[in-house]
This record gives structure tokens, C-alpha cells and sequence, in this order.
């Protein structure tokens, strides 16, 4: 009871010192919205001046509350370490009254009574779940990818969380990797786009507002790029590329406010992300002035010492801290050796106050010393988890999603009429189909499968017939008779054929990107039948689709669609939506293809399709070099043209707009959405030039027969590139600029720089 009273007698002073310059009351009452730093720096400063150095290393320790498994270690100490004084935050606490619970302890029974930041991985959706990142990405919806990162947000801070660790912005090209399933595939234009988008989603556009949250880069950095797909594996590559392909996002993420980074599990170039400073001082605070705090990835700095660039937990948190790191996630080793190494002065105390300073600057953002429970309150969240209007946007972007990759002889959309045949181990899925890294989604009773959104669109079920066949993994095929038989009765068979949701996210990285198990030999015995196939697929990566795309009838990417997903592709299914998803990720037609990405380089022995001598020439004796399907592909039910691409001139100087126009009509027989791409190329430059870049788009809605003109404007800056001499600039010479429906079907059109 003392210190309780100590505590609001200490905070009366500390608001009484820090808000001489403000109007802050000390009830309860939000504080001013402190949009800038200075209110936070003024109250901040005057703490640290009465924090001992235990309770400043208290602050850079993070431990998960153990309710959800991310990571190899649990800590059940915690709580003792939070009693302490020397817990800064808790992530994946389990429910509202946990945090109030938690809350209470850190602002009663600690001395400084500081609160505590409270994260979570939400990542795709909260409760309301998305389409995976990868699947959202497909949509090349801006404005709708903001949107469910604000709804994710609402739902997070109305169960008590203050900060997610999200979004996950790594670039990568290589599918065996399972993570690309939380990106935004292989392209930094977009990835850019979209590393913002998530950003303002989650925090919008006032942190003291309690539906707002801290967003996290992550992971800091080319985690994508890990040797052979497989995860926490080595990253090695110049520093062109890093600053070419895999930095970008990161960048893109603070542009756009965002207040908090997370450090990878990757070595790069031979140092661990979480004691490289090159990456967490030189570039992160020298170059980019990020003010923000930096947390490791789940016991990132205790895996240095078998990265082998550590030789015990105390060398680890030294070079840590001094690398740059703010918060250590899990790892205990801040906790266990920071006072230490301040004694024997291999760290500076100075340094842990800035780290600390960094993390209390946020909390007071946030509004947290006004109210330490302003995000905790059970009633508040009772009445916003699932609102009706979340998951109309999750059916939206759910929709917008799908990737149409084949639709032979139109037999896509379907009409009512026909018997119907579902099959497959996914059809009445309600689990999968959220996809990995679902928070608080719920795995049973929610979800809507496919059969469920078929039966709704339909209004019954007399056309269907359902037949499980087989397992998602495994090599049972005692069902595949009955699945037959029922093929056999129907005019058209759908099957949803894919992963599970294990098989794609953290740590699931496969060499083999078939469809698993027998399911492929069930394709076949279907096919034995002669009747149309419609194959739905539910996956979390780009898939290996040879087979498939010569059997198949049609082919519909869901990846895994979320809390909606079924009413989703019913409505694609037949009809009610048009499909206009497009490819983020290049699809390989075989494993040996990988890394495969459009924008490649041309080599010096380029391989051309058709007419030079081909022998010596940069290809495979056993496939194309091309993918399966490229990225940025995706079909509709109806078509569209493109024509009239022009340019205002073929000749610019370098203060000079390039303006170019096409004009898209649709010719089909259905209204829908075109995602218009225009990509550029370098033809030559000081250093060797991608074949394209991804430089502009833009969704169009065409009715049937209507036309548009679209225009896109492009200065030198987006011409920019890392010459020979390492420095952002575009050169003089001749460039081509392409226009069209995917990376590879393209108009083209040619200029100079001068
Ligand atoms: C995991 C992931 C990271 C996640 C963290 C906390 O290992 O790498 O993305 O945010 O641990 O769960």
C-alpha cells in the first residue's frame, strides 16, 4: 500500500515537472495529443534522472507470456522479473484481464510504477482474420491492405495490446522459404508500397489515440535472401544488392512513421543481424535517423554464440547493445548481463539510457503513464472483435486476392445449374484456411469453408456432392473410390487441393513445392474420368504447377483467404465476383528454377526462345528459364486490351517529367478490375540492369466496352539505381518503358535521358 501511494505521489511530481509546458491534468484524462516528440522527451528525461541503472536495463527486457508458442524457449520467470522492476514489456499475453493483471503489478508493486508495453503477432488479422500478407499482397490494393491493418489494429488495442510485430516486410525470390508467406513477394516497388500501407494501417494517424499501435519492420534485414530457401539460414551478398533489393521496405516503413524495428535471425555478410552495426547504427540511425527502439527476433542475440560470433551470453549482449540494439526479445541475456558489462566497462550506461529512453518515449506515445489501461478493457473488446463490417472487408480483400491462373474454354464462372462434384481435403476446411500466424483467430466455428460458402451462394446443396479423398500429407488412398464415383456423377468436379497451414511460415521450409502427399495421383484418378476439373488451391507460397496446369480445366490461387475465404471464392466460383488478382511471386515450374524473379539480368549470353545458335546460351537443358506463371499475371473473365501507349517525347533532361499513357478497353463480356503495370528498363548502365523494374500501377474498373486512359508520370528519381560508384542516381542513355497486363505481356515504348 505504501509504494502504492509512493508511486502516485512520484507521479503527480513527474507530471507536474513534465507538463510545466503543457496543460496536462493528472487525472485521468488523455494527455495533449503529443504528435511531436518533445512533451515525451521533457517527461521522459525527467524519469530517467531518478531510474537506477537496473531499472533502465529493465526496460530493454522482453519475454513472452508463453500462451503462444513463437519460439524454442519459454521463460515462466516473468512475472519475478516484473516485480522486480526488470520487465519492459510482455508479448502474447492471453486475454484483456491477464493485461490488467500484468498491468497493475508494474504500476503498483514496482517502484517506479512504470507500465508496461504490451506486443503481439498480429500479423494478418487479429480476431477477424485476413488473407495471409503473400495473398493480400496479390490484391495490389493499397487502400484495402491499410484497411485491414487498421482493423487489425482496432480489434489488437481492444484486447489490450499496445504494439504488434508486424508488418514483415522481407523481399524474397525464393519460394522454398516459407516465409514468404507474411510478404509481399518479390518485388520492391510494391513491396515498398505496401511495407507503408501497413504501417499507417496499424498506427495511424495519432499513437495517444488507444485504437492505434506501434508497427515493426521486420526482419532487419534480408532474412528473404536466406541460401537455398531454408530458414535462419546464411545471407551473403554485396552491398548493391542489400541496398537494391532487400533494404528498400525498410526504408519505405520509416517514410511512413513507423516506430519500431525487429532485428533477424540471419548472419549477413558473416555478422548476426542483431550485432551488426553496419545495419543497426550506420544505416538505421546515421543514415536514416530512425528514432524508433529496436527489438530482436525470438532469442536472437543468445544464437550468436552458435552463429559462432559470440563465445558466451555476456560477449553476445555486449556486442548486441553496442551494435545497436534496444529491447532483447526472450533472450534474458540484457537481463542477466548488462550491469556487468557496464562495470567492467565494456558497455556505456549511456547507451542503455538511450535504449531505454527509446522504449519510454513510445509508452508515453502511447499514452501509457496518463492510463496505464486505457487499451484494457474487456467491454470495449466484447463489442469490436468480429463487427459485421471487419468481415465484409476480410470477404473484400479475400476476393481481390485470388489469382484466376487458368480458365480453359471460359468453363469459369460457373453457372447453378450444373451437378457439382467437391473434392478434396480442404473443401470443408475451417482451419487451414486461415493460414499461419492467425493471433486470436479462431481455428473452429468461424471460418467460413468453401462448401460452406458454396451452400450459402447456392442457398442448397442438391447440386453438390462431396467426397474428402484424401489427406492434405500422408499416402492413404483408400478414399479416392469414393471421390471417383462421385466425379463420375457430376458434370464438373472442383477440387481444393494444398498445404496445410504448418507447412508454409517460421521454419517450414520445403525442397519440394508439389501439392503434398497423393493428392496429385488423386488429380489424376479424377481425371480418368473425363469430366472438367476446376482446381481451388490453398497454399502459402508459390507451388510447383506443371502437372496441374496440364490437366486441370481452371486454376483459382486462394492461398489461405481467412476468416471469409470460402464466401470468397464461391463468389468467384460463380460469378459474383470477377477475379483481378495478380502475382506478387514469381511460380517456378520446377525446384531447380529457384531463385526465379522477373526482374533479372540479361547476361552476356542471353537465352533467346528462338533463332540465334542456342547452345551456348544462359538457359537449362531440361526447362525453360521463364516461370510457370510470371509475376504479376492473374486472368479474369473478361478480357482486356491494351493500346495507344505513347510518350509526351523521346528526349529528357533529368528535371524533366516523362509522362505515358495507354488506353485499356475492356472486351469481354464482364465488367471487372485490371491492375495496369508499367515497368521500365535500363538498357545501359554503369553497372550490369535488371531486363525490368516494376515502376508504376494502377487498378482500373472497366464496364464491358468501356475504355480508359491511363497515365503515369516518372521522373529521373524513378530512373535512380546504385552506380558503379555506389551512389543513388539515375544515368544518361536509352531506356524502354513497358505498359500491360502482366511482366511479360507488355507494349513498349523507348526514350533517352540526357
Ligand atoms: C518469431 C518470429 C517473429 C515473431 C517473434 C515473436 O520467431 O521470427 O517474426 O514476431 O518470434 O513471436
Amino acid at each position: 500500500m505504501k509504494t502504492q501511494l509512493a508511486n502516485i505521489i512520484l507521479w503527480i511530481s513527474f507530471l507536474s515537472i513534465s507538463s510545466c509546458s503543457t496543460k496536462m491534468t493528472i487525472n485521468k484524462e488523455q494527455p495533449e495529443k503529443s504528435s511531436n516528440n518533445s512533451k515525451a522527451i521533457i517527461f521522459v528525461d525527467s524519469l530517467l534522472q531518478k531510474m537506477t541503472l537496473d531499472e533502465k536495463i529493465g526496460q530493454t527486457v522482453l519475454f513472452s507470456s508463453g500462451s503462444d508458442i513463437t519460439g524454442p524457449t519459454i521463460d515462466k520467470n516473468f512475472v519475478d522479473y516484473l516485480k522486480d522492476g526488470m520487465l519492459g514489456a510482455v508479448f502474447s499475453v492471453p486475454t484483456v484481464k491477464a493485461t490488467i493483471e500484468l498491468q497493475k503489478i508494474a504500476v503498483e508493486e514496482t517502484r517506479l510504477g512504470i507500465p508496461l508495453l504490451f506486443g503481439y503477432d498480429v500479423i494478418h488479422g487479429y480476431k477477424t482474420i485476413f488473407p495471409i500478407s503473400l495473398g493480400e499482397s496479390a490484391s495490389w490494393d493499397l487502400d484495402l491492405i491499410e484497411k485491414s491493418s487498421r482493423i487489425a489494429a482496432e480489434e489488437a488495442s481492444a484486447s489490450g495490446f499496445h504494439w504488434t510485430f508486424a508488418p514483415m516486410i522481407d523481399i524474397s525470390r525464393d519460394p522454398r522459404w516459407g516465409r514468404v508467406s507474411e510478404g509481399a513477394g518479390e518485388d520492391v516497388f510494391l513491396g515498398n508500397a505496401i511495407a507503408k500501407a501497413r504501417v499507417k494501417g496499424f498506427q495511424g494517424d495519432d499513437l495517444s489515440k488507444n485504437n492505434t499501435i506501434l508497427a515493426c519492420a521486420k526482419h532487419f534485414a534480408a532474412y528473404g535472401a536466406a541460401i537455398a530457401g531454408r530458414d535462419y539460414n546464411t545471407v551473403d551478398m554485396s552491398e548493391r544488392e542489400l541496398r537494391t533489393t532487400y533494404l528498400p521496405p525498410f526504408k519505405a516503413a520509416i517514410d511512413a512513421g513507423v516506430t519500431t524495428f525487429m532485428t533477424s535471425f540471419n548472419d549477413l555478410n558473416g555478422v548476426p543481424a542483431s550485432g551488426n552495426k553496419f545495419l543497426l547504427t550506420d544505416i538505421l540511425r546515421n543514415e536514416w535517423n530512425f528514432d524508433g527502439f529496436v527489438v530482436t527476433d525470438y532469442t536472437s542475440i543468445n544464437e550468436m554464440i552458435p552463429h559462432g560470433y559470440s563465445k558466451d551470453e555476456k560477449q553476445a549482449g555486449e556486442q548486441a547493445l553496442n551494435a545497436g540494439v534496444d529491447m532483447d526479445m526472450q533472450g534474458g541475456i540484457f537481463l542477466r548481463n548488462l550491469k556487468k558489462l557496464v562495470e567492467e566497462g565494456k558497455v556505456s550506461e549511456e547507451k542503455i539510457t538511450a535504449a531505454a529512453r527509446r522504449i519510454l518515449i513510445l509508452k508515453y506515445r502511447l499514452g501509457l503513464f496518463e492510463d496505464p489501461y486505457r487499451y484494457s478493457n474487456e467491454q470495449r473488446e466484447k463489442v469490436t472483435l468480429y463487427k459485421p463490417e471487419y468481415l465484409e472487408t476480410a470477404k473484400e480483400l479475400a476476393q481481390k486476392s485470388i489469382v484466376l491462373l487458368k480458365n480453359k474454354n471460359n468453363i469459369l464462372p460457373l453457372n447453378k445449374h450444373q451437378k457439382i462434384a467437391l473434392i478434396g481435403p480442404l473443401v470443408k476446411d475451417e482451419s487451414h484456411i486461415l493460414g499461419t500466424w492467425i493471433a486470436r483467430g479462431d481455428r473452429t466455428g468461424k471460418a467460413v469453408s468453401v462448401y460452406e460458402g458454396i451452400e450459402n451462394l447456392l442457398g442448397n446443396t442438391e447440386i453438390i456432392k462431396y467426397a474428402k479423398g484424401c489427406e492434405i500429407e500422408g499416402n492413404d488412398k483408400s478414399k479416392f473410390n469414393e471421390a471417383v464415383n462421385i466425379a463420375k456423377e457430376s458434370d464438373v468436379v472442383i477440387m481444393v487441393l494444398g498445404e496445410s497451414h504448418g507447412l508454409s511460415g517460421e521454419a517450414a521450409s520445403r525442397t519440394n513445392l508439389d501439392v503434398p502427399g497423393v493428392q496429385k495421383e488423386l488429380i489424376a484418378e479424377i481425371k480418368k474420368t473425363g469430366k472438367p476439373i476446376i482446381l481451388i488451391l490453398m497454399n502459402g507460397r508459390p507451388l510447383t504447377l506443371e502437372y496441374e496446369n496440364e490437366v486441370t480445366d481452371a486454376i483459382i490461387e486462394t492461398w489461405f483467404s481467412g476468416t471469409m475465404g470460402g464466401a470468397a471464392i464461391a463468389d468467384v466460383l460463380f460469378g459474383a465476383y470477377n477475379p483481378s488478382g495478380k502475382l506478387t511471386m514469381s511460380f517456378p515450374r520446377n525446384v531447380g528454377q529457384i531463385p526465379i524473379y522477373y526482374n533479372y539480368k540479361n547476361t552476356g549470353r542471353p537465352y533467346k526462345i528462338k533463332g540465334a545458335e542456342q547452345r551456348f546460351r544462359s538457359k537449362y537443358l531440361d526447362a525453360p528459364n521463364s516461370p510457370l506463371y510470371p509475376f504479376g499475371y492473374g486472368l479474369s473473365y473478361t478480357s482486356f486490351q491494351y493500346s495507344d501507349l505513347k510518350i509526351n517525347k523521346n528526349e529528357f533532361n533529368f528535371n524533366e517529367t516523362i509522362e505515358v499513357r495507354v488506353t485499356i478497353t475492356n472486351t469481354g463480356k464482364y465488367d471487372g478490375e485490371e491492375i495496369v503495370q508499367l515497368y521500365i528498363q535500363d538498357i545501359v548502365g554503369s553497372v550490369t540492369r535488371p531486363v525490368k523494374e516494376l515502376k508504376g500501377f494502377e487498378k482500373v474498373f472497366l464496364k464491358i466496352g468501356e475504355s480508359k486512359e491511363i497515365s503515369f508520370l516518372l521522373t529521373s528519381k524513378d530512373l535512380a539505381f546504385y552506380t558503379n560508384d555506389m551512389r543513388f542516381k539515375a544515368e544518361i542513355g536509352d531506356f524502354k518503358v513497358f505498359v500491360g497486363t502482366n511482366s511479360v505481356e507488355l507494349l513498349e515504348v523507348e526514350f533517352s535521358l540526357k
